[in-house]
């Protein structure tokens, strides 16, 4: 497999930028906070746990993660083309992937935005319940209730986890852990990086060309 990680703090923009990057459906998209996110919405065990630890901001334990990864590989061709988004966050699970020769990771691109962009871009976030969109209240004021711009599905709403308060603890924990993260990938010499802070169709040319 061909696996590109996105690493890079909570709204640095890996979601949007792995959505788009696998719209063509050539490439896959794991959001491993999406797949808990779909967890806690269907009831199930993993989602029970899950809703703990996301909604105080804090990361589930690596174990957990690492099963959740490894299951969702599992079925894939060895010819796929895969984008990480949310894992790894531990040098734990960057080892985890690593052991396996089929999940080794070819390269793992930060992506790199101001602090105080981030606090913004988070807490004026709402996304759609059906499709999964992301809108921000300067462009798309929010109202309850008000239906999608993409698919004029359900309702928008706030994550929980969006709040300012869990905002400002998702980034602190974002830059414990990143660090690590970085010497690793400097180390094992896959490391990229791209400016996050540009218009988004900048950002998706600068990753395909860092991708080719
Ligand atoms: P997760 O869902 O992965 O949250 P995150 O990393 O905090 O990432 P976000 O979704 O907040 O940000 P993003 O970088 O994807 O930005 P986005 O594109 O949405 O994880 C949630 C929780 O799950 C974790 O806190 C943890 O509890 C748990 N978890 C998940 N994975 C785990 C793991 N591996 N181990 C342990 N626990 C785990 O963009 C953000 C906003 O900005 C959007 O509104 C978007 O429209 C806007 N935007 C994007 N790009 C631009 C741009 N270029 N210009 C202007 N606005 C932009």
């Amino acid at each position: 497999m061909r696996i590109t990680v996105f690493l890079g703090a909570p709204g640095s923009g890996k979601g949007t930028q792995a959505k788009r990057l696998a719209e063509d459906g050539l490439v896959h998209h794991f959001s491993t906070g999406d797949m808990l996110r779909a967890a806690i919405a269907a009831g199930s065990d993993i989602g029970l746990k899950a809703k703990v630890y996301i909604d105080k901001g804090e990361l589930l334990p690596d174990d957990v993660m690492i099963e959740l990864i490894n299951k969702a590989l599992k079925p894939l061709p060895d010819s796929s083309k895969v984008i990480l988004d949310g894992f790894p966050r531990t040098v734990a699970q960057a080892e985890a992937l690593d052991k396996s020769p089929r999940s080794r990771v070819s390269e793992a691109i930060m992506f790199e935005i101001p602090e105080d962009i981030l606090v913004k871009r988070l807490t004026g976030r709402r996304v759609c319940k059906k499709c999964g969109s992301s809108f921000h209240v300067e462009f798309m004021p929010f109202e309850p209730g008000k239906s999608c711009q993409d698919c004029k599905g359900e309702f928008l709403y706030q994550r929980t986890d969006d709040s300012i308060d869990v905002v400002g603890k998702r980034l602190a924990i974002f830059k414990t852990q990143n660090e690590g993260l970085l010497s690793y990938y400097s180390r094992v010499g896959n490391l990229k990086k791209i400016d996050a802070n540009k218009q988004v169709d900048l950002i998706q040319k600068s990753l395909v060309d860092l991708m080719s």
